[in-house]
């Protein structure tokens, strides 16, 4: 039989989406055919702390990994940023007998800033280490809400109108604010961290007595808040696999349970609904995997990301909301629900997803020599 392959599974991460990832990574291992993959796990924790972990996953969703990681930890140190000889040992495992083994691929599930916005991408190419998903510049561009409106805007795809505000400008110029939403954005409008996920920091604002308080607190995630036109519509999803030949899958919709998909209608009630494939016109379906696939294209992401859309009441128009390049891979998650209604099996996904690492590692490779 061939030779296993090594794969590092990060998760965890200094991100307030931290426990999300833990469950993520959950179900990734539970789908991951140990017969196929030396899989080794790597959780870091919102200090930042990297400590490998060899127990059970079940211990992954509850957090109590990190204490049985720290009882072994000297036994099972990784390789710390200090003691490398050079940036290919800065992601390495110590093995049984205290060497250093590489790894062979690396699988980031990571959500959030510090894990899905390049950072995480950037030590991996560093390291020399093919990494599943999207790389450094894509990673950080759909990461910033504002950066995935520029690209996408000159590249003709709908979105919600929206102003940008930077934490600083909040309590002297809220008037100012408040002004330009009367005149460009109206009422209700969407306020949100420019970088952030899960709804973390999210809300809906009707009145604008409200709005100083919901730029307080998206300001609490990041340094720059968008307040965005409301789109009043349903929410539809559609996921992305590949590389430079990306494919769509069949399109979902969501049901929120709350009055948005907010973090508890996300992951803690269990009221929300998901619908695949979702109950539209032939001609919506196809135009939002159209929009899915440029969109990927134009963010130049790779390996995997899951695209998602409002379908305005009324008009019928299709806006897109946002690109998420690691989405949620929890039991309930879109991602993996869509592929399996498209074809593609959970483990069958993950052998896919850790090929396209491999054949985009090969393709990332440029020459340093300049003859
Ligand atoms: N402009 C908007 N109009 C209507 N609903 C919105 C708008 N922006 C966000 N929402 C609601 O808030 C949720 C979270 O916002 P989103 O931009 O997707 O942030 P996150 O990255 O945290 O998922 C969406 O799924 C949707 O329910
Ligand atoms: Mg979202």
């Amino acid at each position: 039989m061939d030779k296993k392959i090594r794969v590092v599974v990060l998760f965890g991460g200094q991100s307030s989406e931290h426990e999300v990832s833990r469950i993520s990574a959950k179900s990734v291992l539970e789908n991951m055919d140990p017969n196929r993959y030396d899989i080794h796990m790597i959780g870091i924790t919102k200090n930042g702390e990297w400590l490998r972990y060899n127990g059970d996953i079940k211990h992954l969703a509850s957090g109590e990994w990190e204490g049985i990681a720290r009882a072994n930890l000297i036994s099972e140190s990784i390789r710390a940023v200090g003691d490398a000889a050079t940036c290919m040992d800065l992601i390495a495992v110590r093995g049984q007998d205290g060497r250093t083994e590489t790894v062979d691929v690396a699988f980031p599930v990571l959500h959030g800033p510090n894990g899905e916005d390049g950072s995480v991408q950037g030590l991996l190419q560093l390291a020399g280490v093919p990494y599943v998903g999207c790389d450094i510049l894509s990673s950080a561009a759909c990461m910033d809400k504002e950066f995935t409106k520029l690209v996408l805007n000159n590249a003709g795809i709908p979105q919600a109108g929206y102003i940008k505000v930077l934490r600083d400008e909040i309590e002297g110029s809220i008037q100012v604010i408040k002004s330009m939403v009367d005149e460009r954005i109206g009422w209700p409008c969407f306020v949100k961290p420019a970088n952030a996920g899960s709804s973390v920091g999210v809300s809906k604002v009707r009145e604008p007595e409200n709005l100083l308080e919901a730029l307080r607190q998206a300001a609490k995630y990041d340094n720059k808040i968008l307040i965005e036109e409301f789109i009043d519509g349903r929410e539809l999803e559609c996921a992305i696999l590949g590389n430079q030949h990306p494919m769509a899958s069949v399109v979902g919709e969501i049901k929120p349970s709350n009055e948005f998909y907010d973090y508890n209608a996300k992951y803690l009630d269990g009221k929300s609904d998901t619908i695949i494939p979702a109950d539209i016109e032939p001609q919506v379906a196809e135009q939002i995997r159209n929009y899915a696939v440029k969109a990927f294209k134009a963010l130049g992401c790779s390996g995997l990301s899951r695209v998602d859309f409002f379908l305005e009441n009324g008009t019928n128009k299709v806006i897109l909301n946002e690109i998420n390049t690691m989405p949620g891979f929890t039991e309930i998650s879109m991602y993996s629900k869509l592929w399996a209604a498209s074809g593609i099996p959970y483990p069958e996904l993950i052998d896919r997803l850790i090929q396209l690492a491999f054949e985009k590692h090969e393709q990332s490779i440029r020459s340093y020599e300049r003859t």
